[in-house]
């Protein structure tokens, strides 16, 4: 299980990234900074969504999306999970909703939603944590300069186990201030999200143990 203060020291240079290390070669997209002996990622160097990928087992999964300026990471949902998350380096628009009733008797999941996150979120940030029915469990991201965002899911994504991820647009309701109606749309045919090596120090779970 983690503790918060986990979190709350972990830093971009922890998980195997130098938020500068590409500023002299931003077209480096997606590639290790050769130019640099610690052999990390250069945060700035991306010019797409990029998830790095560190670890996932059935009970957790942790990555770091790097989002350049002006990208979004659209609203989505985590069903059934937990996630702290952690604003690494840089600055970010976050909007997040909980559900206040939901109809999912349809082929389409639709709703009344309270937003409980709507401010900007500047590095250093404390971490922060949702939940299944409170926290902000439905969230989106507007990266207002290159940020990156360390996150921790527990249990992880699964389609096989009921655990999609589902993408919303939300519908302000102008008699209703901080509501909105959510519904649910396919993936934006416009949110690219790339991957990238992870080039961190190892992650060593209970399970490596097991046998010792
Ligand atoms: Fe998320």
């Amino acid at each position: 299980m983690f503790e918060l203060n986990f979190a709350d020291k972990i830093e971009a240079m922890d998980v195997g990234i130098d938020e500068f290390g590409l500023c002299d070669s931003p077209t480096s997209d997606a590639t290790v900074d050769s130019s640099n002996s610690k052999g990390l990622l250069g945060g700035q160097g991306f010019s797409e969504i990029t998830y790095i990928h560190i670890h996932e087992c059935d009970y957790f999964s942790m990555g770091v999306f790097c989002i350049p300026a002006g990208k979004v990471f659209p609203l989505h949902d985590h069903p059934g999970m937990t996630v702290l998350s952690k604003l690494l380096y840089g600055s970010a628009y976050v909007k997040a909703y909980d559900w206040i009733a939901l109809d999912c008797a349809g082929s389409q999941t639709i709703g009344l939603a309270g937003r409980v996150v709507d401010e900007v979120f500047k590095a250093p940030h404390e971490p922060s944590i949702l939940f299944p029915r409170s926290g902000g469990n439905i969230h989106s991201f507007t990266a207002l300069t290159p940020c990156a965002i360390l996150d921790v899911l527990s249990p992880p994504y699964s389609e096989e186990f009921g655990r999609p991820s589902t993408y919303f647009s939300d519908i302000p309701i102008p008699s209703l201030n901080g509501y909105a109606i959510l519904e649910e749309k396919p993936m934006p045919s416009d949110l690219v999200v790339q991957g990238a090596p992870y080039l961190g120090p190892s992650i060593v779970t209970v399970d490596d143990y097991v046998g010792v």
